[in-house]
Order: structure tokens, then sequence, then C-alpha cells
């Protein structure tokens, strides 16, 4: 899988990217990610990618051209150099659709995605109608950046991808990845003074009664929690 981030702050990607699950994937090949600065695709001689709203009030809009010339810049290499396409054009904006683990799953089965990080107060809406295939959000809240945002879309999707995590069983145990939050988890010691003991039947050694545990403890946890999800 191929992911392109479109940014005005490139920095903010750096160690996250390069560690751990997001790193590893990369190393054993199974994604790669780029970050593009998008003041590299302006025309502006200041280097702007952004200008005062039509019609006035507040905030900067970010504008067509750079998104523009830098999204045929992307497409073109990937042509030339894969004959491939995009499969998704992503805009991070709080008025998309909820980013859930459905999505992050889904978005991990494509070869190539674009995510372009809003900023400012958003984006010329004629990109929207003519080159965005979809918009996500994380969350009914405003960050100051779709940087978090891709970010975090980002790691959702490569763990997921066959392969990131050691345990291909593990991504599948996540949280959400039934539907339903995940069980209470536990490691060595089996006890610890003042926290006290492991549930019994996590050490009786028959996996079959501890997943039957498990998913009663997840179902319990979800109706406690989260009983919307059980809808
Ligand atoms: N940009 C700012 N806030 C956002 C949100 N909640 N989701 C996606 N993009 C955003």
């Amino acid at each position: 899988m191929r992911i392109d981030i479109i940014t005005v702050l490139p920095e903010l990607f750096g160690g996250f990217l390069t560690e751990s699950i997001l790193g590893r994937a990369q190393q054993k090949g199974l994604v790669e990610i780029h970050v593009h600065n998008l003041r590299d695709y302006t025309k502006d001689k200041h280097r702007r990618v952004d200008d005062y709203p039509f019609g006035g009030g507040s905030g900067m809009i970010m504008q067509i051209q750079p998104i523009a010339d830098c999204i045929a810049a992307l497409q073109q290499q990937l042509k030339e150099e894969r004959g491939e396409v995009y499969d998704e054009i992503i805009f991070t904006t709080p008025d998309g659709e909820q980013f859930t683990q459905p999505m992050a799953n889904e978005l991990s089965s494509l070869k190539n995605i674009i995510i372009l990080c809003g900023h400012y107060k958003g984006i010329d809406q004629r990109v929207r109608d003519k080159l965005i295939t979809r918009e996500v959000s994380i969350g009914d809240f405003v960050l100051s950046g779709g940087e978090l945002v891709a970010a975090m879309m980002t790691d959702a999707i490569v763990r997921v991808i066959p392969g990131a995590i050691g345990d291909s069983q593990a991504a599948l145990d996540d949280c959400f990845q039934d539907g339903i939050l995940a069980p209470p988890i536990y490691t060595r010691p089996a006890s610890y003074p003042g926290f006290g003991d492991v549930p019994e039947i996590l050490l009786c050694g028959d996996p079959k009664k501890i997943r039957e545990w498990e998913l009663q403890q997840a179902m319990e946890r979800t109706r406690l929690l989260r009983p919307d999800l059980l809808k």
C-alpha cells in the first residue's frame, strides 16, 4: 500500500511515522508513506497557499492552485512509475464522514491513497467538488489542522494491514473489530499485592472457555460503556 500525505506542516510527521508499528511496516515493505509539503507546489513568490474568503468573514482558505498541482503531480508520478491510479483522495475536515474501524479496515485494502490535510479555515469548495473522493472527520470537535487526523488515520489503517502486527490475530482482537469493545486484559504476575488476582478463568488452560468468558466480558463492557454500539 502507498499513502501520500499532503500538508503545510510536514515536520509534524517526523518521528511518528518512523517509530513502532508504522516504522516496522514500512521497513517490511508493507506500506510506503510519503509526506509532501504543499508549499513546494505553490506558484506564489511568497510560498503562500491560502487567501482571504470571497464574501468576507474570518479565517483563510486554502487555494486551488497548489492543491490541484500537487495532486496532479502525484497522479502523474504514480501513473508513470507504476501504471496505477489513486483509489481515494481523502480530505480531513470536521464536517466529513466519521472515521471508524470499518473505514480503517476498508482503506487498508486499497493500493494507493492521498490524504490532504485541511488547514486554516478549510479549502476552496471547488477542490472538494472536483478532486476529493472522500471527506473524513475523526469526531465532532475542531483541530487546528488535519495533520493529527492524517496521523491517526494512517496508524489505524496500517496496523490492520496483514503482517503489520507480529501476531496477526492481535489486530482482529482490537476494540471495535467485532463492533464491540475489547475485554479486560491482564499480564504477569497473576497476583500483585494491593491489586488483587487475575480472574481465575484465564489460568484454566481451556481456550474455548477463555474465549467465551472474554466475549461475555466484552459484551458487558460494551453494554456499560458504549450501549450505542449494540443498537
Ligand atoms: N480538521 C479539524 N478538525 C478536524 C476533525 N475533527 N476531523 C477531521 N479533520 C479536522
